[in-house]
């Protein structure tokens, strides 16, 4: 039985900052940022959008789409986690009005969240064909105003709809993970941004992209230059293209051009919408079939990363017809609604966008009508609208 991606929907914010401002403001050269980091533009979030808000929106995207009473098993990688106790995937299921009996909890390991979450949701629908499971990624990638990492934020959040019979792209058996308790990127409870030792974690990511990508090949026997595309976390698009390049090195023209080729398909949203933490994989997952060029049965490599750090590689086959389940120019809507800000403009929505607003306060949100939102607190209790 075949077990894979049968869906998948995006949401990011209406809001972004582009690079070139905010290098000139920054006093960087642009090329640093747009060259040496590879970022062009990032999504803001407001106070109106958490990771649940926007999970509902990503999930919502192509729920009308399938069978709710199907859904077994609703899983939600999050480092942005909105409470200590609660699951986001309890708000999620009630906003979108999935059925009682689903499975439903929050998992966590930084970057490698959501990629969690699709291995056992691969595991769940292989017990449970008759069922689907929804996995999503959902996060806010947030370093501070004028810090190193600045650079590399973002948000949004990606839902992919796990089940038999996938008509995207079907999940092969098998995978080489590495794990390693070290401190290259962390949140402490009471920190609203993350700390990160940016170098160290280039190091790491590219450490464990090597060693299970070796590991992965010599367990399925297989070469480099079988894989159609490889894909990759992108906490900023340079750091996959250094992987990438590792990966490409003394392989023929054929193999190199084309798997650089859809490196570079991969990392088009990722570019603008900058680091999505557990859902980054997966953005450029869509940005590649979206975006590249793939045949039938194309064997694509995924390598996924949460800093900590886990690693993991995978890979997937396309779908014969599998374009037909996409829609690229919805998503280029997407990113062109957002709104441009000035630097002082995003400052101020960053840093309010820090703190949760006081109890009882509503707030309103600028989303288009149709999106969710984060309305506030009631009695310390989250409060969820659709516009
Ligand atoms: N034109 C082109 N490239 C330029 C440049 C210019 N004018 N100026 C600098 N660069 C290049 C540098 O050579 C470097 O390239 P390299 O990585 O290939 O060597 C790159 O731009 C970055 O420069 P650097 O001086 O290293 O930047 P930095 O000290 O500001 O830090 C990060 C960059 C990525 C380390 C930092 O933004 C960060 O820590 N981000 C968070 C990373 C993260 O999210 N990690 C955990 C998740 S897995």
């Amino acid at each position: 039985m075949q077990i894979g991606i049968d869906q998948i929907g995006f949401y990011t914010p209406n809001k972004y900052v582009d690079m070139v401002d905010l290098a000139h403001a920054r006093n960087e050269d642009p090329n640093k940022y747009l060259i040496g980091i590879g970022q062009s533009q990032m999504s803001v979030a407001d106070q109106t959008q958490d990771a649940v808000s926007m999970g509902i929106n990503a999930t919502q995207s192509y729920l009308s789409q399938i069978d709710r009473e199907q859904v077994g098993l609703l899983v939600f990688g999050t480092e942005s986690g909105v409470d200590q106790s609660k699951s986001a995937s309890l708000f999620v299921k009630s906003a979108l009005n999935l059925p009682p009996e689903v499975r439903t909890f929050e998992v966590k390991e930084a970057c490698f969240g959501m990629t969690a979450g699709v291995m056992i949701a691969r595991d769940y629908v292989r017990l449970h064909p008759h069922h689907s499971a929804i996995v999503i990624g959902s996060d806010l990638a947030r370093y501070g105003i004028a810090t190193a990492g600045e650079v590399t934020q973002g948000a949004g959040s990606v839902s992919l709809l796990i089940k038999a019979q996938p008509r995207i792209l079907t999940l092969n058996d098998g995978h080489s993970a590495f794990s390693q308790d070290i401190n290259d990127f962390w949140r402490p409870n009471n920190s609203a941004t993350a700390l990160v030792d940016g170098k160290y974690s280039t190091q790491v990511y590219l450490d464990f992209f090597q060693r299970t990508f070796t590991d992965y090949q010599k367990l399925k026997n297989w070469q480099t230059s079988d894989f159609a595309a490889l894909i990759y976390h992108l906490p900023f698009t340079k750091m996959g293209l250094k992987a990438n390049r590792l990966a490409i090195a003394n392989q023929d023209e054929a193999t190199s051009s084309r798997l650089a080729a859809n490196f570079t398909a991969g990392a088009q949203y990722g570019r603008v919408v900058g680091n999505i933490y557990t859902a980054s994989l997966y953005l450029s997952l869509l940005s590649l079939l979206e975006n590249g060029s793939l045949t039938d049965n194309a064997l694509v490599g995924l390598f996924s990363y949460g800093s900590g750090a886990m690693g993991e590689f995978f890979s997937g086959r396309t779908v014969t017809d599998y374009q037909k389940m996409l829609n690229p120019m919805a998503t280029q809507k997407l990113l062109n609604r957002r709104q441009k800000l000035t630097i002082p403009e995003y400052e101020q929505i960053f840093t309010t966008a820090l703190s949760d607003p006081v109890d009882d306060l509503i707030l309103v949100s600028d989303e288009a009508k149709g999106y969710w939102y984060f309305s506030g607190t009631k009695n310390h209790i989250r409060q969820y609208r659709q516009k």
